[in-house]
């Protein structure tokens, strides 16, 4: 992990408050493994002073690709950076990762949560196993990273909470028609998680967290959660942790 200054290739609205962010940063496209994160310096300033914590959603050759929903000061400033601009990028971060055992893979992504599981589709993928994606939002407008989905060749479902894209009501409800040979793996807010976790539906399970951090690397324990074996940094020992350790 190190501090790089990558340079905004891309950054553009999709819908609604979500954006897409293209960064070249040659070295951390190499590091980077499904569900890690970054820190981005969103500004020269010194307000906001933190950094903002970033799931990788992809990496090409040369470059790290980034969904981001504007929800505060940071992430409007993050919205204002243009082609060409530097951004302090701090990473890869995160230790825990998700488990790859297992032939077949659900990942179930809430909202922007689907940042945190799209780059593990494409390395289980490559490994050969069977990956579905179940994508839900509150409405049609919630889904713009469906393009990416589409994009990619992935198999997934949606869902909208209002029925006016895909099936109608909570992902969560997509458990049913997948049995416990499936791996889950989930990203989106706490009541998602907490409501998946209720479900006890036997399948093996494994989230991927958030959580509000100021260093990213283990330092200030600002970020934990507390866990079966005792508190737990998302930064650290996360962002991935099993299901069952996870105590909301
Ligand atoms: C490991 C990790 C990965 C993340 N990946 C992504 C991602 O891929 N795309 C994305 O859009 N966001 C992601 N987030 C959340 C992102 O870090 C926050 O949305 C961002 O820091 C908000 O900054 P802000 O200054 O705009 O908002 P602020 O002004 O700081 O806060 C605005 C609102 O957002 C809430 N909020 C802020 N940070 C968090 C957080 N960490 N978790 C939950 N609620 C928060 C606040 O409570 C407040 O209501 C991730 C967070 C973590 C910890
Ligand atoms: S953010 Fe500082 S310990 Fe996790």
């Amino acid at each position: 992990m190190r501090d790089y200054i990558c340079t905004v290739l891309e950054n553009r609205p999709l819908s609604g408050e979500l954006y897409v962010l293209k960064l070249h940063s040659p070295e951390l496209a190499r590091q980077v493994k499904a569900g890690q994160f970054v820190m981005l310096k969103v500004s020269q300033s010194l307000e906001p002073l933190g950094r903002r914590a970033f799931a990788v959603a992809d990496t090409g050759e040369e470059v790290l690709l980034l969904f981001y929903q504007v929800v505060g000061k940071g992430t409007l400033l993050l919205s204002k950076l243009r082609e060409g601009d530097p951004l302090y990028t701090l990473g890869p971060l995160g230790k825990g990762l998700f488990p790859k055992e297992g032939q077949k893979h659900l990942l179930l992504g809430g909202g922007i949560g689907l940042a945190g599981l799209t780059l593990l589709g494409k390395e289980l993928r490559a490994e050969g196993k069977k990956v579905v994606f179940v994508y839900g939002g509150r409405s049609k407008e919630y889904l713009g990273m469906e393009y990416w989905l589409k994009e990619e060749g992935f198999e997934y479902l949606l869902y909208t909470e209002d029925g006016s894209r895909g099936r109608g009501g909570l992902l969560t409800e997509a458990l049913r028609d997948f049995d416990t040979s499936w791996v889950v793996h989930a990203c989106g807010p706490k009541g998602m998680l907490r409501a998946l976790k209720s479900l006890k539906t036997g399948h093996r399970m494994f989230f991927s967290l958030e959580s509000r951090m100021a260093c990213g690397w283990g330092v200030c324990l600002g970020c934990v959660v507390q866990t079966t074996h005792g508190y737990k940094r998302v930064c650290y020992e996360g962002p991935v942790l099993p299901a069952e350790e996870v105590l909301f």
